[in-house]
């Protein structure tokens, strides 16, 4: 295969995978799961009981269950990435005279970043409990659309407020629930959202200004190794001048780790990127992932026409509400920044 033919699969990749995160966010059976269970039950009568149980025992505990691996794993990429910047590009940068100034960039939007996705990590969403019910419940107004009154969960034995929604994997109801957030092991709901905003910017941030500064590395580096304006001969004995996928395929020899982590950068980037715009739209209209997801059962065949017959079409569709929720960008914004807080009754 030649560059522009993998150029091009990675593109079509990369926006795919954009799309399935935003048509799926907020659904608990993707595309994944079933293809995952699919590949389970060909496979199931040539592999042996252990092995079976044992993937399953790990699927469980990867994607059912509050783990840490996704944070560790997140902090292994992070870790190798700027490893790689400190020892290989930074190095090259200081050779091409680029300032101290925008080298030390990516590490102040590490530890800002940091910053966020402790917060993230640590702070509670906004867990439904017993104590704090009476507050919660008047935050939001029931819309008897997506959100009935007296509905209550099974599992908490607690009244569901509106917009809440229990989530199976940390085994609690969560106020505003947008989604659970497997990379920070976390729900995301009323208290926390702001900061998964803020960290996906920043991470889109860390990502983009690294690549912008390996991308103008290599670019100083093909510019001073005079590839541009060499030449060579053909199998014919013609001279041909280096062309742009010479240039591409000496850069791939000769720094194979900084052109590899340049690929995942931008891969990263492009795919945050996508997903933060997708957040923000939704901060932007007041509505969270699940909501969102829920909401789009409410659009007719007309302008939906994979829906099936049986989708949820009962209150007649009324496009003029399809921002039902919003009442103006800065209020929405506020609500995510300051979130409503409960009043606690103080019962003495
Ligand atoms: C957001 O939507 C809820 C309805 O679920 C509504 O009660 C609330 O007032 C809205 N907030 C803003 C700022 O529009
Ligand atoms: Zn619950
Ligand atoms: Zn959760």
């Amino acid at each position: 295969m030649d560059f522009l033919t993998l150029f091009a699969v990675y593109v079509v990749v990369v926006l795919t995978c954009i799309i399935l995160v935003c048509k799926y966010s907020g659904q608990e059976q993707t595309p994944f799961s079933i293809l995952f269970n699919f590949v389970g039950k060909v496979v199931a009568p040539f592999t042996p009981k252990w092995l079976q149980k044992f993937s399953q025992w790990t699927l469980h505990k990867l994607f059912h269950q509050r783990n840490n691996m996704f944070i560790y794993l997140h902090i292994l990429l992070e870790g190798a990435v700027y490893a790689e910047f400190t020892y290989e590009v930074f190095g090259f940068c200081r050779e091409m005279d680029t300032t101290l100034t925008s080298l030390s960039v990516p590490y102040v939007l590490l530890v800002i970043k940091t910053f966020f996705f402790y917060l993230c990590i640590r702070r509670d969403p906004g867990t439904v409990t017993k104590k704090k019910i009476a507050g919660q419940l008047s935050i939001y107004p029931y819309d008897r659309r997506l959100f009935h009154p007296g509905v209550s969960c099974e599992t908490c034995q607690l009244i569901k407020p509106a917009r809440s929604k229990h989530c199976r994997v940390c085994n609690r109801c969560v106020q505003r629930f947008d989604h659970h957030c497997v990379w920070v092991n976390n729900c995301i709901g009323a208290q926390n959202t702001r900061y998964f905003l803020l960290y996906l910017f920043s991470v889109c941030a860390m990502a983009g200004d690294i690549a912008v500064l390996t991308g103008d590395m290599l670019f100083h580096a093909v510019l001073r190794s005079g590839l541009l304006r060499a030449s060579y001969i053909d199998e014919f004995g013609q001279q041909q001048s280096a062309g742009p996928l010479f240039v591409v395929q000496h850069l791939f020899l000769t720094f194979p780790r900084i052109v590899f982590m340049l690929g995942f950068l931008l891969f990263v980037f492009f795919l945050l990127a996508g997903y933060a715009l997708f957040h923000s739209y939704l901060s932007l209209v007041n509505q969270t992932s699940n909501e969102w997801y829920k909401s789009r059962g409410y659009m007719c065949q007309h302008c939906y026409p994979s829906a099936t017959a049986d989708h949820l079409c009962s209150p007649a569709p009324d496009h003029s509400k399809r921002y039902y929720y919003s009442r103006g960008l800065r209020r929405n914004l506020k609500e995510i920044f300051f979130p409503p807080q409960p009043i606690q009754k103080k019962d003495n």
